[in-house]
């Protein structure tokens, strides 16, 4: 049976609009778009330097997880730039006709609206797919079964609110506001610490893999 990590303080779901009516994610994520555009030069630095595909077997299948997919199509962007990254590094390597198989994992809170997701995948798409639904909080992967593992605004998305923040008695309090236009930095150290804590959460998760 699978392991389930106790984290459970961090697994607060707010998955976003389902369908791809106005409201919908699909429709109002382009800021998002942008960045995964932004990181595209960086993940492919990253995979060309540090992906050891030395150590894959020919057997071995390349297989991809985006934690916090949401509805697309971002993460499919996201998947498209991962693998013209794995194919630029077989490239390099001399190896293109070596080319693994490519399995994707679409992972989300299990209130996740995977039916948009899965009536979108591309066509034209060369890669197996899986949806997972679960908190990234808790195992959602047997042991070394990922090989790259990918997320975009989500971590960040859910951090936990720190409690200071929503307590009236507490000089953080932001008046039920989620949104601070003039942020007290009492609220901003609070926030930081908030981060700090989830990161250092996922890196022990991380290492428990
Ligand atoms: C702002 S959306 C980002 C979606 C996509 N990665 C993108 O860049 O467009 C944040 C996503 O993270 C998911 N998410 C947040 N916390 C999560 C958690 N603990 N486990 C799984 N998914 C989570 C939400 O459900 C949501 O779909």
């Amino acid at each position: 049976m699978a392991e389930e990590l106790q984290i459970d303080s961090l697994s607060e779901a707010y998955t976003m609009n389902g369908g791809d009516g106005c409201y919908s994610y699909t429709k109002n994520s382009k800021y998002q778009k942008e960045a995964i555009f932004s990181a595209k030069e960086l993940i492919i630095q990253a995979i060309v330097e540090r992906l050891d595909i030395k150590s894959l077997s020919s057997l071995d299948i390349c297989r991809i997880a985006d934690l916090g997919c949401s509805v697309g199509p971002n993460t499919f962007f996201v998947v498209q730039n991962i693998m013209e990254a794995v194919k630029s590094k077989y490239k390099i390597l001399g190896l293109d006709s070596y080319l693994p198989e490519f399995q994707v994992f679409f992972s989300d809170h299990s209130s996740n609206d995977f039916n948009t997701l899965f009536t979108s995948l591309p066509q034209d798409r060369q890669y197996y797919v899986v949806g997972v639904p679960g908190s990234f909080y808790n195992k959602l992967f047997p042991d070394s079964s990922l090989l790259i593992v990918h997320s975009s605004y989500s971590i960040r998305w859910i951090s936990k609110v720190p409690n200071e923040v929503v307590s009236k008695t507490s000089s953080a309090w932001n008046k039920g506001k989620v949104y601070y236009s003039v942020p007290q930095m009492q609220s901003l150290r609070l926030m930081q610490l908030s981060i700090r804590r989830t990161w250092t959460d996922i890196c022990v998760i991380a290492q428990k893999k």
